[in-house]
């Protein structure tokens, strides 16, 4: 994919100021754009066996990826720290779960939820999200048969994510990633 066809990047101002960054309705208006062009989701690589990746070039700045999900699998649980991002199902179906409180980034090993936070979101294709900072979640795709694809951004690039396990109410903070981990 072209910069040019999908990401209005930032240009210096005459006066050499910079644009204001993207905000998470940019990213969302960007991931939708992206995710209606046929050819390009279709340029995905997949694989039965795992998810398969490609980056793209995100508007301001932003990180983006295409990312393909084989029947079954799923992200675990995890946020993006102090990014703001997008994403929408291009093709397939994806499922959300995340939760309705902005936890602390920073600070805790444990965290007992409080009830009534969970929430589920169904992503058909054509379906998508805008999330602030802080936002944890797991991202799944159900479907004993069929392949997801999907677009996604985040402002400023992930500095790290963090990935946590879940059991029942308690979410654990498990290891943070690092950009290494994933470019
Ligand atoms: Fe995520």
């Amino acid at each position: 994919m072209s910069a040019s066809v999908s990401s209005p990047a930032p240009v210096p101002s005459p006066s050499g100021s910079r644009v204001a960054p993207p905000t998470s309705a940019d990213l969302l208006h960007f991931v939708r754009r992206t995710a209606a062009d046929a050819d390009l989701v279709a340029s995905l690589p997949l694989d039965p066996e795992g998810r398969t990746w490609v980056r793209l070039d995100g508007p301001g700045g932003s990180e983006a990826w295409l990312i393909g999900w084989p029947p079954g699998t799923g992200t675990g649980w995890h946020d993006h720290a102090e990014s703001v991002g997008a994403f929408t199902t291009a093709s397939g179906a994806l499922k959300e779960h995340s939760l309705a409180a902005r936890l602390p980034t920073d600070g805790w090993k444990t965290l007992e939820l409080t009830e009534g936070i969970d929430r589920e979101r169904q992503l058909p294709a054509g379906q998508g999200r805008a999330f602030g900072r802080n936002h944890v979640h797991e991202v799944f795709n159900e479907s004993p048969t069929e392949h997801a694809v999907s677009v996604h951004a985040y402002y400023p690039p992930l500095p790290r994510i963090r990935r946590y396990s879940r059991t029942g109410d308690v979410l654990r903070l498990e290891h943070v990633e690092r950009p290494e981990d994933w470019q």
